[in-house]
């Protein structure tokens, strides 16, 4: 019997590790279990039916690893299938989404914010919902921005490209006189500097953040939730496909050694004789 003990996080990619770092920062010790599916990235670009397949599928894994509890960190699953997960599983399901939206409502001084995410998430109107729900008076201005995901996970362009690219998607909502901006995708964070250099009066939202403040809180809250999750440090990271680009951006950004990165194949560890085949060679361990 697999002991349920973990923080299960869940991506497409490398996004979830802007999650992991502040989960570093503010859940010190707890054991962590990632899982970032690279054979499947970018999920934004997809249909809502896959990216909930994909989501229900990334969520059991987590559980089959150990999970006692997932936040999700991928804004797009949040926008998509955040209701399919919470009905689908009894374990506590945290989204991303609304940590960075109450932030957002701290941070607006005119009532204008922007929203930047995948197309999946931009089309779902999530922050919308969730914003005119808790300030109706509040305006919003969105715009999805597909190519910076992808630019995460493979960071090969020159400076130049990144701050034109950035600059595409982030000047319309800056016409619009917005003082926030929501990193509306945990791939985001990965470019803060680049735009702060652009738009230094802009408040910068990380939902990330947000997200890894408010299981602090549940957790300083719920005791016996937090009595059940093990505390050595330790932390296992898991992929879909190829870990090299996962193994760069994780060096670039974490400051923290990196044992192995495990390639797991989804559809043999999800088949229904489980627990035969996790002794198989479906999961292979890379030393880095
Ligand atoms: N990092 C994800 C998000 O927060 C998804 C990026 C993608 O796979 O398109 O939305």
């Amino acid at each position: 019997m697999i002991k349920r003990n973990k923080i299960g996080i869940f991506d497409s990619g490398v996004g979830g590790l802007t999650l992991v770092k502040h989960l570093f920062s503010y859940l010190p010790g707890y054991d962590l279990l990632y899982f970032g599916d690279t054979a499947r990235v970018p999920y934004g670009s997809k249909s809502e039916k896959t990216i909930t397949k994909f989501a229900l599928e990334d969520t059991e894994f987590l559980l089959s690893q150990g999970a006692r509890i997932v936040i999700i960190g991928c804004n797009t699953v949040s926008a998509v299938a955040y209701d399919v997960l919470q009905d689908n599983f009894s374990v506590p399901i945290l989204d991303i989404i609304f940590p960075g939206v109450k932030e957002a409502l701290r941070k607006t001084t005119n009532g204008k914010i922007g929203i930047i995410g995948t197309q999946a998430t931009v089309n779902s109107k999530s922050h919308e919902y969730y914003l005119n729900r808790l300030e109706p008076s509040v305006k919003v201005f969105s715009n999805p921005c597909p190519l910076l995901a992808p630019l995460a996970e493979n960071n090969n362009m020159s400076k130049y490209v990144v701050k034109s690219i950035l600059k595409t998607y982030l000047q319309p909502l800056v016409k619009n006189n917005i003082d926030t901006l929501i990193l509306g995708c945990t791939h985001y964070p990965y470019f803060i500097s680049e735009i702060e250099n652009l738009y230094p009066n802009l408040n910068l939202i990380d939902p990330a953040k947000q997200a890894a403040q408010d299981l602090k809180k549940l957790l300083q809250r719920d005791k016996n939730l937090d009595s059940q999750l093990s505390k050595n440090n330790h932390t296992e990271y898991f992929v879909s496909d190829t870990p090299k680009n996962f193994v760069e951006v994780y060096h670039r950004f974490i400051d923290r050694s990196l044992e192995h990165v495990k390639v797991v194949d989804l559809e043999k560890v999800l088949q229904p004789k489980r627990q035969e085949l996790y002794h198989d060679n479906s999961i292979v361990k890379i030393e880095v």
